[in-house]
């Protein structure tokens, strides 16, 4: 059936909705048949959100299953001549399946002998058919060019192969697996409440630059969070993981920048070093719009705006991190009058190298 617009304004305002369904219905997928015992070493290869999604996928592959992970930009992957062999696992991240770049990588590395996990969003494409196993997301067609429900379905799918990987060497994260269940009706209860986020839109829509700020997980979310905003409303808006500021990008900030910033939950052990860090950047001017769990009031003095997030283990934390990220930059595409679902320049699906 042809897709619809369902009574929204944009497909990716629809597929931001949809999100709680393709989450839940991404739980329920089918893990293929693959051997993880004699996984030494995973590699994950992808191209732009897919890379994203395959950042936050290395922290919980090497946290649950303590087996070594890169993550590599499939378009950079050969040309390091990666060093790969059959005890190398290779996972292949793709909405559509037919991402050239992500391809190439794929094929380089099942040359090298290599086997070949796909996760990919779209029934028989050519990356899951060249793959030696492949893990369905279940978003559904998804037609804005920028990935909304596609990338938290692959989150779910990165996070089922990092359980799977840990229970193939012995460990279980059961209270992952029943935090995980939750993530659908926490994630409705989250869609509920974006007028704040529309509000501030409307504020942002204007500046001249946006930072994102974030560490460990939270930190390819502020990468996830500065190309939504590039994509769609054609701002400048960069990514940095908070420790690296310092060393450098502390300097793009002066009066009214607007900073956001993806809070740990308090019980994180990284959660006092970025209130260090948004204290920091507020002390040179910023506005802080901090991404903070329910029930965090240690932020409140040192934000501008806060957006609230339901709790979660931190691995997880991204699924919820990254909605307000993807409301936040429709809005302000949309304000500043752009076509939200087809952004110039960019294609759905990139079949070119
Ligand atoms: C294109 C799209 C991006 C997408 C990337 C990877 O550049 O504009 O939104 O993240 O391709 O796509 P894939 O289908 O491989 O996930």
């Amino acid at each position: 059936a042809a897709a619809t617009k369902g009574g929204y304004d944009f497909y990716m305002l629809k597929e931001i909705a949809e999100q709680p369904q393709a989450v839940a219905d991404t739980l329920l997928s089918r893990f293929p048949d693959l051997s993880l015992d004699e996984v030494r070493k995973v590699v994950i290869i992808a191209c732009g959100t897919a890379y994203h999604a395959g950042m936050i996928a290395g922290y919980a592959i090497e946290q649950w299953a303590r087996i070594p992970c890169d993550v590599e930009l499939a378009s950079e992957f050969r040309y390091k001549d990666p060093i790969l062999d059959a005890s190398t696992l290779v996972i292949a991240i793709s909405q559509s399946g037919e991402t050239m770049d992500t391809l190439m990588a794929l094929r380089h590395a099942k040359a090298q002998g290599a086997r070949v996990l796909a996760i990919c969003n779209t029934n028989g494409s050519t990356i899951p058919r060249e793959s030696d196993a492949v893990l369905y997301t279940h978003g559904g067609p998804e037609i804005a060019v920028a990935s909304t429900k596609a990338f938290l379905t692959q989150l779910v799918a990165c996070y089922q192969v990092g359980l799977r990987l840990g229970a193939a060497r012995g460990f279980s994260h059961a209270d992952v697996t029943a935090a995980l269940r939750a993530v659908p009706d926490q994630l409705r209860a989250l869609l509920t409440r974006t007028d704040e986020i529309r509000e501030l839109a409307y504020d942002l829509a204007t500046a001249r630059q946006v930072l994102f700020i974030g560490r460990h997980v939270g930190y390819p979310v502020a990468l996830e969070g500065a190309l939504k905003l590039k994509e769609l409303a054609y701002m400048h808006a960069e990514g940095f993981a908070a420790g690296e500021l310092k060393h450098g990008p502390i300097a793009l900030i002066d009066e009214g920048t607007p900073v956001i910033c993806v809070l740990p939950a308090p019980g994180d052990p990284l959660h006092g070093k970025v209130v260090s860090n948004i204290q920091e950047v507020r002390a040179r001017g910023a506005r802080t719009i901090v991404i903070a769990e329910e029930g965090d009031e240690t932020i409140v003095p040192f934000a501008d705006d806060v957006i609230r997030v339901p709790v979660t283990p931190a691995l997880l934390a991204p699924l919820m991190t990254t909605v307000p990220m993807q409301i936040l930059a429709c809005e302000i595409a949309a304000a500043r009058g752009h076509d939200v679902d087809q952004p110039r320049n960019l294609a759905k699906s990139v079949t070119v190298e």
